[in-house]
């Protein structure tokens, strides 16, 4: 499936829930979101009616997000269904891990084959300041996260860890995060702050200054080829390759796995764009940046046969903005093609 500009759409990102166990001070307000009522949410069998729908319209990985995924009831069965469509090659999660560990081998066994996990500083007080994690609640701490990225890796599943910086809460903490490469087989990625929501609250730290910091404890990295690496000075520009992530990854010395920079604020991944969205109150989004979209729901719910629905998700495809804006936005205040989003990226 293409859209407008012939990008290919290959990826779909599924949020599952708008609810989450934590309260990340970039993603959610503190007294958290109102949220939707059961009802409203796609259940499972709707959720997995569109991936059908979707996989014959040439959707290869799908991602299951939330909030966080973890606290929606069987799951897992969700994934052994996506898991049963011939078309589909990757079935992954970006959770925060709190909840991960005791399902490991439960997801793996239904076709789970990658996650991302969420971890912004190893530091169990600032993980508690920032997540808005209860003291007393210890079993949703820093540890829970790093019992989550080893039950993954021992269940052979592909293991990136995404971490935010952001100056106000964790500036000093990327080496630690870093050094969780060192000895694991995983990628690591830096992500610069979005002004989304919450985001938009806080100071994102950029990518080449987190790496500049990274070079300085542990010494010259190497582009890792087939990814365009940061445009820093002096720094060949590799060939670039249809990555299948946005992130563009590093090799420090001595170390078993990467270091990956995403970074929509520096440089934009826009045009290598191959995935929509679909929120868990069956909007299809187009855009993260962009309010408008598809709704699926009432066509799901008023007896739509799968070729109208096929029809009207090609035809909005085709809608897909060209880019996000967010540092025009800062810029000048405007939108060249669509609404912004106003919601909260944990609604998102
Ligand atoms: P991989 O396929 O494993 O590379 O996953 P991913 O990096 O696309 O997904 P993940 O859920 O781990 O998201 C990592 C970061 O990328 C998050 O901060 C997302 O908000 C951001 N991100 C994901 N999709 C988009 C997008 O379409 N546009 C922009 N600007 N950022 C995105
Ligand atoms: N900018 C960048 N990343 C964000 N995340 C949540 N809010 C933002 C934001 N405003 C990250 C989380 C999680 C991933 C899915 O999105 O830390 O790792
Ligand atoms: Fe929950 Fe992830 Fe948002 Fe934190 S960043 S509040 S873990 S959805």
């Amino acid at each position: 499936m293409q859209d407008g500009l012939g990008r290919e759409i290959d990826y779909l990102r599924i949020s599952v829930t708008d609810k989450c166990n934590l309260r990340c001070r970039y993603c959610m307000p503190p007294q958290g979101i109102t949220p939707l009522a059961h009802e409203e949410i796609l259940t499972l069998e709707e959720i997995f009616r569109l991936v059908g729908i979707m996989e014959q319209l040439g959707i290869r990985k799908v991602r299951l997000t939330g909030g966080e995924p973890m606290v929606r009831k069987n799951l897992s069965w969700l994934v052994e269904q996506i898991h049963g469509l011939p078309g589909i090659r990757e079935i992954a999660m970006t959770t925060n891990g709190t909840l991960f560990a005791p399902q490991a081998e439960i997801y793996r066994e239904a076709g789970l084959t990658a996650v991302n996990i969420s971890l912004d500083t190893l530091d169990p007080e600032r993980f508690r300041c920032i997540t808005g994690c209860d003291r007393a609640d210890r079993a949703a701490g820093v540890d829970s996260v790093l019992r989550a990225i080893d039950a993954a890796l021992e269940q052979q599943l592909r293991v990136k860890i995404n971490c935010v910086p952001c100056v106000e809460m964790n500036g000093e903490d990327m080496e630690g995060i870093a050094a969780l490469a060192a000895d694991r087989p995983v990628d690591v990625r830096f992500i610069e702050l979005m002004p989304i929501g919450c985001g938009k609250d806080y100071t994102g730290i950029s990518s080449e200054e987190i790496l500049r910091r990274l070079e300085r404890r542990f010494g010259a990295a190497i582009a890792v080829p087939g990814k365009s690496p940061l445009a820093v000075a002096g720094r060949a520009a590799a060939p670039y390759e249809k990555p299948d992530g946005p992130a563009e990854c590093y090799q420090f010395p001595g170390f078993s796995g990467r270091i990956g920079f995403i970074s929509p604020i520096s440089h934009k991944f826009c045009r290598e764009c191959n995935r929509v969205r679909l929120t868990c109150e069956g909007r299809l989004k187009l855009c993260l940046h962009y309010d408008r979209g598809l709704e699926l729901k009432p066509l799901l719910r008023s007896g739509a046969l799968d070729e109208e629905i096929r029809g009207r998700i090609l035809a909005a495809v085709r809608e897909k903005p060209s880019e996000h804006h967010f540092r025009e936005k800062a810029a000048d205040g405007g939108l060249t093609d669509g609404a912004e989003e106003q919601r909260k990226m944990v609604q998102i």
